[in-house]
């Protein structure tokens, strides 16, 4: 091992490695799921330095775990076994905006906020937002397939990539895709890395794509007595031919989470749908409008819109902090992030709640109804063995009702460790065996994040 080390140090610089037990430990989890602390951490700033760190390991079989920025909620970036976890929050160079072409060049390790600030001070938009796009990273979005908040109008982090380098298994690295905005040649690689999970090979480089920026946009805010009523209205608005660019929808559990946030701009035991929509000033003023209307008319207690920049702000950074504000409510939870199709989201948040009330949980169920997409919470205290046993059965519930809704246990958080049990129950033997061998063709030596995704 102090030999690996010295090589390591030898690639990227005495600075560049942490081997410290101390130092370690803060990489032994993600924001949910805590595996075991790795053998070192390199911190590369190059291409070519990942390039050696791959080489390296896969003369000395030791598996390499790429990590963003930990927000990861899965264990995807999480050691499982003795390995390296290769940090990629020193590659953090925006390369390029190309403002004629509309793409942008990155490293990995660009802070997503940091970056969608950066493209929007030259009137540019990169619409995917994930709820932690303050902290998470370019290359950990795209590792995950990460979601978020503008998926509803826009799509998610898969749609905005163009091309990716890669270093693969071999130290030789690869370009996916093409700068243009069409291209079908060749199998579709970029596709494939996004949401590998680190398993395939590791993010060095991104080129995404760029709009002009929305002139205007502009929040409402839809009170319901009842969190059925907000997703039959949720239903109603993606039927009509208004397409918000967001569409949030909070119970009364996740908004008691963030009272601090927002207590005084709601009266008590409401639900909320918070919906932002974009474009141009006039544009932006008739779809705030027909949505009042529309919402209106299907049993909204209130529809408002903000008043002003600093309210608008409040009601957006108390939706992000839903999550991490519920262990204040509880020491564990599970946080899913099941997704039906549309038409079926009422009976996702009914189900959830019966589910919920039959185990005696304490539960919330928030997110991105607009996509289908529900985190829903079961809550519970480790240090109570039979609340941790009912919310676990609950969690299996809730995957059996969305996958016989004809949904999917994962929209946007991933797979890795936590849902790997799961998997199977989604996925077909011929579709999980035509993946892990696409795995071994990519990764003769399992080096790129062993044993994830699949059981
Ligand atoms: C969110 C994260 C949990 O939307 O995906 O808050
Ligand atoms: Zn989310």
């Amino acid at each position: 091992m102090r030999r690996f080390v010295r090589e390591l140090r030898a690639v990227v610089g005495p600075d560049g490695v942490l081997d410290e037990p101390g130092a370690l430990v803060a990489f032994a989890a993600d924001s949910k799921v805590r595996g075991m602390a790795p053998v070192a951490v390199a911190l590369p700033t190059t291409t070519v330095q990942v390039q050696d760190i791959v080489r390296l390991c896969g003369r000395e079989r030791t598996p390499i775990i790429p990590r963003g920025a930990g927000t990861g909620t899965v264990g995807g970036a999480v050691p499982e076994c003795p390995a390296l976890v290769l940090d990629l929050s020193r590659m953090n160079r925006i390369l390029r905006i190309d403002e004629n072409e509309l793409l942008a060049d990155a490293q990995p390790g660009v802070v997503t906020g940091e970056f969608q600030a950066a493209v929007e001070k030259v009137g540019l938009f990169y619409p995917p937002d994930p709820a932690s796009a303050a902290t998470s990273t370019l290359g950990g979005n795209a590792a995950t397939g990460a979601g978020g908040l503008r998926a509803v109008k826009y799509g998610v982090t898969a749609d905005w990539i163009a091309s990716l380098e890669v270093v693969v298994a071999d130290g030789q690295t690869i370009r996916t895709g093409t700068r243009t905005r069409k291209g079908v040649v060749g199998y579709d690689l970029t596709r494939l890395f996004i949401g590998s999970e680190g398993t395939l090979g590791v993010i060095t480089e991104l080129t995404l794509r760029l709009i002009p920026k929305p002139k205007a946009k502009a929040t409402l805010l839809a009170l319901f007595d009842e969190l059925s009523q907000a997703g039959a209205a949720t239903v109603a608005v993606l039927r009509s031919n208004i397409t918000p660019a967001a569409m949030e929808l909070m119970d009364q559990t996740a908004l008691a989470a963030v009272q601090d946030h927002i207590g005084d701009l709601l009266p008590p035991n409401v639900c909320v749908l918070l919906i932002e929509v974009d474009g141009d000033a006039d544009e932006v003023a008739k779809q705030a409008n027909g949505i009042r209307e529309l919402l209106q008319g299907v049993n909204a207690r209130e529809v408002r819109v903000a008043n002003n920049a600093q309210e608008t702000q409040r009601l957006w950074s108390a939706r992000r902090a839903i999550s991490p504000a519920l262990y204040e409510m509880r020491a564990q939870k599970f946080s899913e992030d099941v997704t039906v199709p549309i038409s079926r989201i009422v009976d996702l948040i009914v189900g959830a709640t019966k589910i919920a009330q039959q185990h005696k949980l304490v539960h919330a169920s928030y997110g991105h109804a607009g996509d289908g997409n529900m985190h829903v919470n079961f809550l519970y205290d480790a240090d109570n063995p039979d609340e941790t046993r009912r919310a676990d059965t609950a969690r299996e519930e809730l995957f059996r009702l969305t996958l016989s809704l004809g949904g999917t246990i994962s929209g946007e958080h991933g797979v890795g460790v936590a849902k790997r049990p799961f998997i199977a129950w989604e996925q077909g033997p011929a579709l999980l065996d035509l993946q892990r061998r696409l795995k071994r063709a990519f990764d003769p030596l399992n080096i790129f994040n062993p044993g994830k995704i699949f059981p």
